[in-house]
Order: structure tokens, then C-alpha cells, then sequence
């Protein structure tokens, strides 16, 4: 099967596209393939904007749409090629390219240079994925170059240059019923790996192990593979937040943040759980996490149509400060924690982001007049709140390298929301009895 969306939906999404172009031209090309090292190419993963218009699976492609009144989708991808092939791959070639992509025309990638100015010529502006990849940049100047070239000849050349991407990001925002399909499939996928973590989790093991139960699920399941690199956080690691060493010992006493998901037929999960090692909260990880959980039930309680995308982690925010207060992490009143900042010592990030086929997927956070934009019906956003508490001085000490968050990928729904990735045991009791439980078992 070419693709997995049905073409009428593919097609309906290049003719939304070329409604925008008016009397324009829009390039658009997938990733290239990078090199690792020597002759040897990273796992290839096509570009996420080129993935939603087409499906088309190889590198070296470029579609092309044309706007105006009659509307053209132009697929250049690699000939077939029977020596290569041996060695690469299979090819669609062209012609095989056409049918089961359900473009209008398909030709050999090697023809782009010479087919593309003839295709400019006289329409007001071109459209690429501008400055996201200097070497298309130069591309499409020098088929402007070549029409300049031509112009004693009464060839009209485009006067203006846009990026799509904008645009394409409002497209790819509204998630239609086939998206959620797959997101469904991401997010049970991982949920299924986050469980197997946990169950596999004991004092002694390393984080990298860990990481293999993770992977290993992902694979199991037909995944392409993380969505991200794995975060496998023993102990105070939790703290920094970006952290993808995962070669640590975990230790009896410590918590262990994950925060992994899977990657499936190009749309991304996106989850976090912050657990013990040893299967039991000490005291003080047990309040700072009954904070962070009590904020990510605020901010779910904003997600609704309607509401300013803003509200959720604002909701989440005060929780937070309320708790740092509480806890004695913060001093003051909950107005002057929030207004001066204070709180961002121990929570440093934002409560979420728009979720699909990138993890920090595309659409703006801003509406027309600035002011962050309402949530709507399709949109797929995380709830990820946390608390990031140092080893300083000034840190009592069972507080100390505690680094906890909680997220999870939720949809806007008409009336409110629906969580995705639920099934991942997420309070202390739960936590506590499904660790005892998997682990008495294995
Ligand atoms: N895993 C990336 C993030 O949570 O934003
Ligand atoms: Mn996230
Ligand atoms: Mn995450």
C-alpha cells in the first residue's frame, strides 16, 4: 500500500494548499538523506510538511503545486533504476509515483532544473519552505535567475517570494479524523512502553536498560522508532532537562523521570512519568509530586474550546507556586511568587505545546491580534507541568536533585477534551501498587 490516508484526503489537502498560492508556485521538498559517518546515512525520516501533502516515502522528491484556475500537483522523484535499486531499495519511479500518490504528474527528479523556470514564468510569486534549507534557497534564486535572463523576451518573472510554512502549520494545527487515528496508535504504543518501564524498573539497573524496554516496545509494535531521543532521568539527572546520556546507575531512594514516545506512521506521542525506583515515595518526593500532579489537573481543566491556549499554564502556574510556598521552596505571597518570577527557579519551561507529526509541532500560539489564540476542536496539544529542584545550600536537604513532570497528550474535543495517554499509572497509589504489583509478578 503507497499510502495510508486515502488519496481523496491527500488531494483535498494539496487543493486547500493551492487555493492559498492564488497565482503562484509552490516548491516544496522533502529532507535530504544526512550523513552519519563515512558512507553511512542516518535512518531517513522525510520532511514533515512534504509528508502531509504527498506520503510519498523516498528522498530526492520535490512537489510542485501550481494555483490559479486550474489548479496542478507536480511529483519529481527518482527514476527507477535497477543497479541502485539492487543496492538502496525499491523505487516508485515516476510513472507507479502518479497512481498511487494521486498526483496529476510525475517526473524524474533529474528534470527539476529544466522544468521549473517554464513553470514560474509569469506568475506573480513563488512559494518554498523559505530558509529551512539554504541549497533550496539558492535553487529557487537560480530559476529566478534564469527567467531574469529572459526577460528581453518578454518572459514575466515572479516579483515576489513566500514562505508556506505559516500557512502549512494552520493546515497541519486542525488534526482531521485520520490524524487522530494515528496519534491514537502513537500514544497507545507508548503507553505500552511506559508501562513496560516501569515494570522492568528496580535499584541497580541502569537508565540505557530502561531505555531498551522502551525501544524495544516501540519496535515490537511496528514504530519507527522515539519521536525523540529518550529521556531516562535517574536521580537529580531529572534536573537537567534535556537529558539523553541514560548511562547512569538508578539508586534505591530515587526518582526516575522518563519522558519518551514513539513515532508512528509519522505522528509523534509525547510522554512523561516521573516514578521511585524502589517503587515507594519518600515523604518529601511525595509532596513535591502531589504539587506537580495537582497543576497538571488545573491545566487539563483548561482545555477546552474556547479557551486561550495561555489559560492552561497559567492555571498550572499558580498550582505550582501555591506549592513551592507550601513546601517552603518559595517565600512570600502567591501574587508576589507568580508576578516576580520566582517560582521559574524550580519550573523553567512552558506547560505544553502543539503535539503531531513533529514533537513540537507547527500552528501559531498567537491569534490575529496578538494575544494567545483559543483552543479549537482538532487541535492536539501536552500537559506537562514540573518542578526541577537543585542540590544548592539553601535546598533542604529531601528535596534535594528531585526532578519531577507529568505529561500527556491530549485533543480538544467539541464539549472539552480527551486524554490520550491516560493509561500510564500516574498517581503516588497507583504508582505505588502497580509497582509492587508488575514487579512481585516478573
Ligand atoms: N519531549 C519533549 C517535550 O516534552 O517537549
Ligand atoms: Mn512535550
Ligand atoms: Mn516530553
Amino acid at each position: 500500500m503507497a499510502t495510508l490516508t486515502p488519496l481523496k484526503t491527500l488531494r483535498a489537502r494539496r487543493r486547500c494548499l493551492a487555493e492559498f498560492l492564488g497565482h503562484g508556485v509552490a516548491v516544496i521538498p522533502t529532507a535530504r538523506e544526512q550523513l552519519r559517518n563515512a558512507d553511512t546515512h542516518y535512518p531517513y525520516r522525510w520532511d514533515s510538511h512534504f509528508h502531509y501533502l504527498t506520503e510519498f516515502p523516498e528522498p530526492e522528491a520535490v512537489l510542485v503545486l501550481v494555483g490559479g484556475k486550474k489548479p496542478r500537483s507536480l511529483l519529481f522523484c527518482r527514476p527507477l533504476d535497477g543497479e541502485r535499486e539492487r543496492w538502496e531499495g525499491r523505487r516508485f519511479g515516476p510513472d507507479r509515483a502518479r497512481e498511487a500518490f494521486g498526483v496529476d504528474e510525475a517526473y524524474p527528479i533529474n528534470t527539476l532544473d529544466e522544468k521549473l523556470p517554464p513553470l514560474l514564468a509569469g506568475c506573480e510569486t513563488v512559494y518554498s519552505l523559505m530558509g529551512q534549507d539554504d541549497a533550496w534557497d539558492r535553487r529557487v534564486q537560480s530559476w529566478l535567475q534564469t527567467l531574469r535572463a529572459q526577460v528581453r523576451s518578454g518572459v514575466a518573472v515572479p516579483q515576489n517570494w513566500g514562505d508556506l510554512r505559516d500557512h502549512l502549520g494552520e493546515m497541519r494545527l486542525i488534526k482531521d479524523e485520520r490524524e487522530l487515528q494515528l496519534m491514537r496508535r502513537a500514544a497507545d504504543i507508548s503507553v505500552r512502553a511506559h508501562r513496560r518501564a516501569m515494570k522492568a524498573t528496580r535499584p541497580g539497573r541502569f537508565e540505557y536498560a530502561i531505555e531498551a524496554e522502551l525501544l524495544h516496545e516501540f519496535r515490537v509494535h511496528g514504530a519507527a522508532g522515539p519521536a525523540y531521543p529518550s529521556i531516562v532521568a535517574g536521580g537529580g539527572n531529572a534536573c537537567i532537562l534535556h537529558y539523553v546520556d541514560n548511562q547512569a546507575r538508578l539508586r534505591a531512594g530515587d526518582l526516575l523521570l522518563i519522558d519518551a514516545a514513539c513515532e508512528w506512521q509519522g505522528y509523534a506521542a509525547d510522554i512523561t512519568r516521573t516514578y521511585p525506583v524502589s517503587g515507594k515515595f519518600s515523604p518529601a518526593q511525595r509532596d513535591l509530586y502531589e504539587v506537580v500532579l495537582a497543576a497538571q489537573q488545573a491545566a487539563l481543566a483548561q482545555i477546552k474550546p474556547g479557551k486561550r491556549v495561555s489559560a492552561y499554564h497559567d492555571a498550572a502556574v499558580q498550582v505550582l507556586a501555591q506549592g513551592l510556598i507550601d513546601l517552603n521552596l518559595c517565600q512570600g505571597t502567591l501574587e508576589g511568587v507568580v508576578e516576580s518570577g520566582a517560582y521559574r527557579r524550580f519550573y523553567m519551561h512552558r506547560t505544553g505545546h502543539w503535539l503531531g507529526r513533529d514533537v513540537h509541532d507547527v500552528g501559531r500560539y498567537v491569534d490575529g491580534e496578538g494575544r494567545p489564540r483559543r483552543l479549537q476542536k482538532g487541535m492536539v496539544l501536552t500537559v506537562e507541568p514540573g518542578l526541577y529542584v537543585g542540590a544548592e545550600d539553601d535546598i533542604p536537604e529531601p528535596f534535594r536533585n528531585l526532578g519531577i513532570r507529568i505529561e500527556d497528550d491530549v485533543v480538544v474535543t467539541e464539549k472539552g477534551h480527551e486524554v490520550l495517554t491516560e493509561a500510564v499509572p500516574k498517581t503516588v497509589e497507583d504508582i505505588e501498587v502497580w509497582m509492587t504489583q508488575t514487579r512481585r509478578r516478573s
